[in-house]
C-alpha cells in the first residue's frame, strides 16, 4: 500500500520505517528540514535500537522516502498517518492540537483525491469527530479513522511487529478490511486486531497509560510505605505481580514517571473529561502524586548530603526517562539537576545517549562523557536511568573519594554487595537503605 507518514518522530518515524519493511511504499514527512536532511543522508534523528539499519534496508530498497514536500508526500499515498505531537497546552492541562488541526489542514489542501486520513497520534475522545467537521466542510472524499499508537521508546521496533493489540476506530466499515490488510503481516504473527468506534479507539488509547501511570503511582507510594514499616517493595511487587488479575509489569518502584506520554496523557484524559463535567479523581490523584515524587527524591539527595549543598559534587547516572532512548521529556532528571545546581551542588552527568542541550545553560552543571570521569571524585552517585552499562560498575575502583554514597532510584545494585563493599548506599523501597 502506499503510505504517508506525517510527523517523522519517534512515532511516525518508526512506524513508518516498519510499515516499509512489511513491503508498504511509504514516504515520511516532516517540517523540520534538518530532520529530513538528516534521515536522506543516512542519520537517524532520534535514538532507538535497530532503527538505523532498518531505515538503510528500506531506504536502499527504495521503500522508504524522507521529504519536506507535504504536497508531493500526500498525493502518492492512499493512507495518511498524522503521527504530530500532541503535547500539554502551556500553562493547562488542555492538550494542545494545533499541529494535528495544522496538518489536517495540508491534507484538505493537497487532496486531489480519496483517501483515509488515520490519526495515530494520541488525541482527546471527539478530536477524529472534529477533523471529520473539518473535511466535510471542503467536501472532501477523506475518511477519517483512528489507529492510536501503544510502541514503547526503547522497544519501538519490537513493539511495532509484535504489538499485544492492534486498535482501529472507525464509524464506518470500509476501512476496517483495508486496515486489516495493512496489519495481515502482524495479525498473521498472532496481534489481535480490535475493533471499535472511532471515538473508542481515542479513548483506549489515554485509558490504557493513565492506567499504566496509576500502577507506577500506586508502587512508588508503597515504596514509601516500606521505608517506614521495614518492608521491602521488590517483596510486595512480587507477591502482588504474581496475581494475574494485577501482572507484574510496571509494578517497579522507582523515580516519578516520565517520558512524552504518561504525564501529558493523564492530564489530557482529566481534561477531556472535564469537557463532560466527568471528575476523573483517580487520575488526578496520580498526577498530584507524580508531581510530588520528585521533590520527596530530591529532598532525599539533601537528606542523605546533609542540608548544606554548597560545592557537593553529585553524579548523574542516567538523564532520560528511561534507558534505551534519548528522549528527555518530562524525566525527573529536569527538576532534580537544575534544582540541586541552584542550592550550589555541581553536578556533572552522563548519559549513553549523549549531552543534552537542556543542561547546557545551568551553572554547575556539567556533561562527561564517560563513566568513570563522571563519577571519579564524586560525594554522591545517583543512578537514575537503568541502562545496561550501569549494571555492573566497580565504584571502589573508580571512585577516588573514600566518602562517597550512592544513590540508587532503579534498584538496580544488590544492597548486600554494596554493604560488602562498604559503600553507604541508598534505594528505593527497601529495608535498611535509606
Ligand atoms: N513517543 C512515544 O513513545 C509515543 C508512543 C505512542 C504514541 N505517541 C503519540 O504519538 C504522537 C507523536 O509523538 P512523537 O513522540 O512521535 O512526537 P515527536 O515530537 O517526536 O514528533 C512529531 C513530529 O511531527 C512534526 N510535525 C509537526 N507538525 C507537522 C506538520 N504540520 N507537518 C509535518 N510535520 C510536522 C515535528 O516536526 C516532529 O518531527 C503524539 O500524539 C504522542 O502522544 C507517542
Amino acid at each position: 500500500m502506499k503510505l504517508c507518514m506525517i510527523g517523522t518522530g519517534y512515532v511516525g518515524l518508526v512506524s513508518g520505517v516498519c510499515f516499509a519493511d512489511i513491503g508498504n511504499q511509504v514516504v515520511c514527512v516532516d517540517k523540520d528540514k534538518n530532520k529530513i536532511d538528516k534521515l536522506n543522508s543516512g542519520i537517524s534523528p532520534i535514538y532507538e535500537p535497530g532503527l538505523d539499519e532498518l531505515i538503510k534496508k528500506n531506504f536502499t530498497a527504495k521503500r522508504l522516502s524522507f521529504t519536506t514536500n507535504i504536497n508531493k508526500a500526500i498525493n502518492s499515498s492512499d493512507i495518511i498517518f498524522i503521527c504530530v505531537g500532541t503535547p500539554t497546552r502551556k500553562g493547562s492541562i488542555k492538550v494542545d492540537l494545533s499541529f494535528v488541526y495544522k496538518c489536517t489542514k495540508e491534507i484538505l489542501k493537497y487532496s486531489k483525491r480519496k483517501k483515509i486520513i488515520v490519526t495515530k497520534s494520541t488525541v482527546p475522545v471527539g478530536t477524529g469527530d472534529e477533523i471529520e467537521k473539518i473535511v466535510k466542510r471542503k467536501k472532501k472524499l477523506l475518511t477519517v479513522i483512528s489507529n492510536p499508537e501503544f510502541l514503547r521508546e526503547g522497544e519501538a521496533i519490537r513493539d511495532f511487529r509484535y504489538p499485544d493489540r492492534i486498535v482501529i476506530g472507525s464509524n464506518e466499515k470500509k476501512p476496517f478490511n483495508i486496515m486489516k490488510k495493512l496489519y495481515a503481516p502482524l495479525t498473521n504473527k498472532g496481534s489481535k486486531f480490535f475493533t471499535t468506534s472511532r471515538r473508542g479507539a481515542e479513548l483506549i488509547k489515554y485509558a490504557s497509560n493513565a492506567f499504566l501511570a496509576t500502577k507506577i503511582t500506586f508502587i512508588n507510594e508503597l515504596a514509601n510505605l516500606c521505608e517506614k514499616s521495614g518492608v521491602n517493595i521488590e517483596d510486595i511487587s512480587l507477591g502482588m505481580g504474581s496475581d494475574s488479575r494485577i501482572g507484574g509489569r510496571f509494578l517497579r518502584a522507582g523515580p516519578a514517571y516520565g517520558g512524552s506520554c504518561f504525564p501529558k496523557d493523564t492530564k489530557g484524559l482529566v481534561s477531556a473529561a472535564e469537557k463532560y463535567k466527568i471528575n476523573l479523581s483517580v487520575v488526578k490523584s496520580v498526577i498530584k502524586s507524580n508531581q510530588e515524587r520528585v521533590n520527596l527524591l530530591t529532598k532525599r539527595v539533601h537528606k542523605i548530603l546533609g542540608s548544606n549543598l554548597k560545592n557537593k559534587k553529585i553524579s548523574f547516572l542516567g538523564v532520560t526517562f528511561k534507558p534505551n532512548t534519548d528522549d528527555m521529556r518530562d524525566s525527573s532528571s529536569l527538576k532534580m539537576i537544575p534544582y540541586l545546581c541552584k542550592k550550589g551542588a555541581k553536578v556533572r552527568y552522563y548519559d549513553p545517549s549523549g549531552e543534552k542541550n537542556e543542561f547546557k545553560k545551568i551553572k554547575n552543571c556539567n556533561y562527561r562523557n564517560n563513566i568513570k570521569s563522571n563519577c571519579n571524585d564524586t560525594d554522591l552517585v545517583v543512578l537514575l536511568t537503568e541502562w545496561d552499562e550501569f549494571k555492573s560498575i566497580d565504584f571502589k575502583k573508580i571512585v577516588k573519594n573514600n566518602k562517597f554514597k550512592v544513590y540508587d532510584l532503579r534498584n538496580l545494585y544488590s544492597a548486600e554487595e554494596m554493604k560488602k563493599n562498604k559503600i553507604e548506599y541508598f534505594s528505593v523501597g527497601r529495608p535498611n537503605t535509606n
